[in-house]
């Protein structure tokens, strides 16, 4: 059952177009277009250089198979084995270096209009939204941010280590327990993109994703507003259910009694792009089945399966989460 429920969440990534939208070459954030620009550099520079050494070891066991004199041999060596390589890594270096000022701008960051904070958990990623005027905003599994503005993240972990990681947008960047990383991102096109957990932390290490959205700032800032108010909500029987069935001391719901801060922020769910963070479509059936049997789709979850309740009070707590918007 682990490995159904494993496959079809990989399937969904293939088949959405979504396993696409984590590739360091299709940069769409300023950063991350240093880092394809510098790896094509370096590929290019790597093939030149293969290219030349075979060209060389063809040319000498095919055309020109006669012994060289010591002093010519130690002539190549020196300039074939020490000089050209030192020059070359130094010049990679400094192009590095000359590079690093722009992937990690910290100044920009601090005058960032918006800061994200990301704290890793085991094996889901809360999120706090602190925009320069108003209040903070509290999501999960899900980073939104305006296309063209600056962004400050700074990256926490409750556990273990993480790694934040959005590849179209820039690199990536640990979360450490006890300390607070920064890191700073400007997307330049909007689209929906997969950020991984890019540091092995445990069993579903492998399942801990979330999904990144560049927006249009006039529609950023309209959605950051909407979710800073409690999602108007339906369908009444599967609120009860939630609180009833003790949902509610684990997650927090704006606007209900669900106060929990154990899990992730269920607020908006429904307006998430995926579930499960990163691992499952947001589809009415994958909310219910994670209710049911977590542990199937996330092994290691700290969420106890609720397959003991009828299977219609499941869902119609997975459609009142859904109807969250
Ligand atoms: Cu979190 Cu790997």
């Amino acid at each position: 059952m682990g490995q159904y429920f494993s496959l079809s969440a990989a399937s969904f990534l293939l088949a959405s177009g979504y396993a696409g939208a984590w590739s360091v070459l299709e940069p769409a954030g300023e950063e991350a277009q240093q880092i394809a620009v510098l790896f094509w550099v370096m590929l290019s520079g790597g093939a030149l250089i293969w290219l030349g050494v075979v060209g060389l070891l063809l040319h000498s066991a095919l055309f020109n198979r006669r012994r060289l004199a010591e002093k010519s041999a130690s002539r190549i060596i020196l300039w074939g084995g020490v000089v050209f390589p030192s020059a070359t890594l130094c010049a990679l270096l400094a192009y590095a270096l000359w590079l690093m000022p722009g992937l990690r701008p910290f100044a920009q960051a601090s005058s960032a209009a918006l800061r994200i904070e990301v704290t890793g958990r085991q094996f889901w990623w809360e999120v706090v939204y602190h925009p320069s005027q108003g209040s903070p905003v509290a999501s999960a599994n899900e980073i939104r941010l305006p296309v063209g503005e600056r962004v400050e993240l700074t990256l926490k972990s409750a556990d273990v280590i993480h790694s934040f990681w959005i590849p179209p947008l820039g690199g990536k960047m640990d979360m450490i327990p006890g300390r607070i990383n920064r890191l700073s991102l400007k997307a330049t096109k909007p689209g929906v993109f997969r950020g991984p957990c890019a540091e092995y932390c445990g069993t579903s290490h492998a399942l801990m994703a979330f999904s990144a959205v560049a927006m249009e700032p006039e529609a950023f800032r309209s959605w950051l507003a909407a979710q800073a108010i409690p999602a108007p909500s339906a369908g009444a029987s599967g609120s009860a259910l939630f609180l009833r069935h003790g949902c509610g001391s684990c997650h927090f719901v704006a606007g209900t009694d669900a106060r929990g801060t154990i899990g992730p922020d269920l607020s908006h769910l429904g307006s998430r792009v995926t579930v499960g963070a990163g691992i499952l479509p947001n589809t009415e059936d994958a909310v219910a089945r994670f209710i049911a049997r977590p542990e199937l789709i996330k092994p290691g979850s700290s969420m106890p399966a609720f397959d003991m309740l009828p299977p219609d009070d499941v869902r119609a707590i997975a459609a009142w989460l859904r109807g969250l918007q």
